[in-house]
């Protein structure tokens, strides 16, 4: 079975909110990604539409589409967001914690807490009953508890927040601990028939232990892959930018 990677584009439109203009292109950045081999598209539409706007996921929706590959919206369990998830109708929906303050989803669903599970359960039974096809995932921590209740529910897989492991691969820490969480998580998913992704703070470096070990199917990457493609093509803009400048040497004339 294909290793397959998702690759998160919230951060290209970050960029472009910060400056409030329509570039870099939403669909340009799911265009080149799909390309370039990437297995599908995840984007996360905040309540508070900090990144990601409503017309980007209809937009973005049309180029996986076009390229056959699915498209995982990630949402919280909200009712507004609820309704235009519906609407849009993806392939894949992975629902996740959402606070305002966060800077970034900070880590998995709360199931142990009985409204939230009640919640994300209602969710799930509401969103299957709208979307034809539609497969769910929810970002979860990996402690066999939490997957438990998880599996009460009608889902297709778990996406296990990586966020504390890839924070102590950076630190140089023991992430010993992580692998042999995930290593069960797998096989406790995995007896289920419930799908094993990852996601959260993964760079190429720490995925490289998870892909060794064999741990998960998918992977949805996001921050980290923007931010190498800024190294990765810095130069070549640079030097298109300074060719251009060489072509109209400045003259004190008119
Ligand atoms: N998966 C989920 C559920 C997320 O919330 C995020 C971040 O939006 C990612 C994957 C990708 O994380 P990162 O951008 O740190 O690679």
């Amino acid at each position: 079975m294909k290793t397959r990677l998702g690759v998160n584009i919230d951060h290209v439109a970050t960029l472009r909110q910060a400056r409030g203009e329509n570039y870099p292109s939403i669909v340009d950045a799911a265009n080149t990604v799909l390309r370039d081999g990437a297995d599908q598209i995840t984007i996360h539409l905040r309540e508070d539409r900090r990144h990601i706007q409503d017309t980007d996921v209809e937009a973005v929706h049309l180029v996986t589409k076009k390229f056959g590959k699915p498209l995982n919206l990630e949402m919280g369990c909200n009712d507004e967001i609820v309704e235009i998830a519906v609407a849009t109708a993806p392939s894949w929906i992975c629902l996740v914690p959402e606070k305002r303050e966060e800077k970034t989803t900070e880590g998995g669903l709360d199931l142990k807490n009985k409204a939230n599970f009640d919640k994300v359960m209602s969710t799930c039974k509401y969103l299957k009953s709208k979307v034809e096809g539609l497969k769910i995932s929810l970002f979860l921590e990996g402690d066999i508890e939490t997957l438990t209740l998880a599996s009460e529910m009608p889902i297709d897989a778990v996406e296990i927040h990586t966020g504390d492991y890839a924070r102590a691969f950076l630190n140089n820490e023991s992430y010993d601990s992580y692998l042999s969480q995930y290593k069960n998580a797998k096989i406790f998913l995995t007896s289920k028939k419930i799908g094993c992704h990852a996601g959260h703070g993964l760079t190429a470096e720490s995925l490289m232990p998870l892909l060794e070990n064999n741990l998960f199917e998918e992977y949805n990457i996001g921050h980290w892959i923007i931010c190498q493609s800024l190294f990765d093509g810095l130069s070549k803009v640079v030097r298109d930018m300074v060719n251009c400048m060489n072509d109209y040497p400045y003259s004190l004339k008119d």
